[in-house]
């Protein structure tokens, strides 16, 4: 029978790889809780209900939700992305009645049952940043400036940052209108999903990234020229507070997102020089209609998601090969059928150090090749003479010098070392 696998588009996370994975991550809590917001986990299941009206129209909900009858005929869905479940807990945990805004980071798995390729995963990692309750432009540069911290802070501050607005539920319906007017007599240039897209959502004609579409695109009507007097106001606003933050952005026209749920501001974090949705590192914006959609009180937010897996991919590409990192610092060699006394030398040298044993039945040469092998900073070796004084011999690896050292001692000779 051949080994079962893993699931396609799922992947896992080697120990390798997880310093560059906590380092992303501690980088992000640090810097969030700098910019005062506190974490909160919410469940990896949500009612499909729920999710859908993120948007019917979303690639993330109608194409690529997993959705399944549990075992009582709910209809679930694995979350595809973690604000629709933010804005719920903020309402169901009674956030709303704290001090407004509430300012929130979340880590955890998301799904989408997307074609697998480099840099998207059916199961991916973010690191999402919500506040909620204010309509303050000052809150879409707070978290604008510290989605640009936490990617300086890890290491990838060559960045390009797109910012755009698509107005609000006031003026993004004439201006709609103004794009299908425009589109309708080129439709039958268009490819196949832009055809339908201009009737049910014609916002997502300007993202579009099939070539037979590009050409369109230039002439086509912008909504920055046409938004309502309070929409430009906060357009104004958030970009006259990041030229004060000294935070670069270019104002793409073509940018609406891949979610349905946004208002006024959007934007996206690429790496310097990449192009293309598929390399967005971190993205997001305000999403003022949200909780309406889902049938609570009328409360404005906005946030950003980071990917994860994108995010420590890059990471890893400019640090190169990582140094090979010790699982252990001390590693106790018995020679000999001494597992008892062995982890004891080992439970004393663990209230300074790291250790590990090795409990192999193979000789002590062999062992000292895996030792070296292993890149532990001291070896313990133990003799059944030693254990019966109870003295081992403490080697330290790099010089190669080696001492007598009574048991009780081994913490301090390793601790201060
Ligand atoms: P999103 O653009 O769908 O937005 O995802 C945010 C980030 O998650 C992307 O920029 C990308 O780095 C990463 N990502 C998305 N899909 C995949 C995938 N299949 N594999 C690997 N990484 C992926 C949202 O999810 C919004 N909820 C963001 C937000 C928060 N807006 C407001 N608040």
């Amino acid at each position: 029978m051949p080994p079962i696998k893993s699931v396609r588009g799922v992947r896992d996370i080697l120990p390798a790889d997880l310093p560059l994975w906590n380092a992303a991550e501690d980088a992000g809590a640090q810097v969030a809780r700098r910019f005062g917001y506190e974490e909160i986990r919410t469940p990896l299941l949500e009612h499909s209900e729920l999710i859908e009206r993120v948007g019917e129209d979303t690639d993330a909900v109608a194409k690529e939700l997993y959705r399944f009858d549990d075992r009582g005929g709910r209809n679930l869905a694995l979350r595809p992305e973690a604000t629709a479940g933010v804005v719920r807990a903020y309402f169901e945990g009674l956030l709303n009645q704290g001090p407004q805004p509430s300012r929130l980071y979340l880590f955890g798995a998301m799904f989408r049952y997307d074609r697998p390729q480099k840099g998207r995963y059916r199961q991916f990692f973010q690191f999402n940043v919500e506040a909620i309750g204010s309509a303050a432009a000052g809150l879409d540069a707070e978290v604008i400036e510290l989605a640009y911290g936490w990617l300086v802070d890890v290491g990838l501050a060559d960045l390009r940052l797109e910012l755009n607005s698509i107005g609000d539920g006031k003026c993004r319906p004439a201006y709609l209108e103004k794009l299908r007017a425009y589109y309708r007599p080129l439709k039958s240039q268009l490819h196949g999903d832009c055809q339908l897209r201009l009737e049910t959502n014609p916002l997502r004609l300007l993202d579009c990234k099939v070539p037979q579409c590009q050409p369109f695109k230039a002439g086509a009507p912008r909504i920055t020229d046409f938004l309502c007097d309070e929409c430009a106001a906060h357009w104004a606003a958030v970009r006259r507070l990041l030229d004060a933050a000294s935070i670069e952005y270019q104002h793409n026209p073509y940018l609406v997102r891949g979610l349905d749920y946004y208002t006024r501001t959007v934007f996206e974090f690429y790496p310097g020089g990449a192009t293309g949705q598929q390399d967005a590192l971190a993205s997001g914006g305000r999403y003022d209609g949200l909780a309406e959609a889902e049938g609570w009180p009328s409360t404005p937010g906005v946030g950003f998601a980071g990917g994860l897996d994108r995010v420590t991919e890059l990471m890893a590409a400019k640090r190169g090969e990582a140094p090979l990192r010790p699982p252990a610092d001390v590693l106790v060699l018995p020679d000999g059928d001494l597992a008892v006394e062995a982890s004891e030398v080992a439970r004393i040298c663990r209230t300074a150090r790291s250790v590990a044993v090795d409990y192999e039945p193979k000789s002590l040469r062999a062992k000292m090749r895996s030792a070296n092998k292993l890149g532990a900073r001291w070896v313990v070796l133990l003799s059944a003479e030693d254990a019966a004084r109870r003295v081992a011999q403490l080697r330290e690896m790099t010089t190669g010098e080696q001492t007598e050292v009574p048991w009780d001692e081994l913490p301090a000779r390793i601790t201060s070392a």
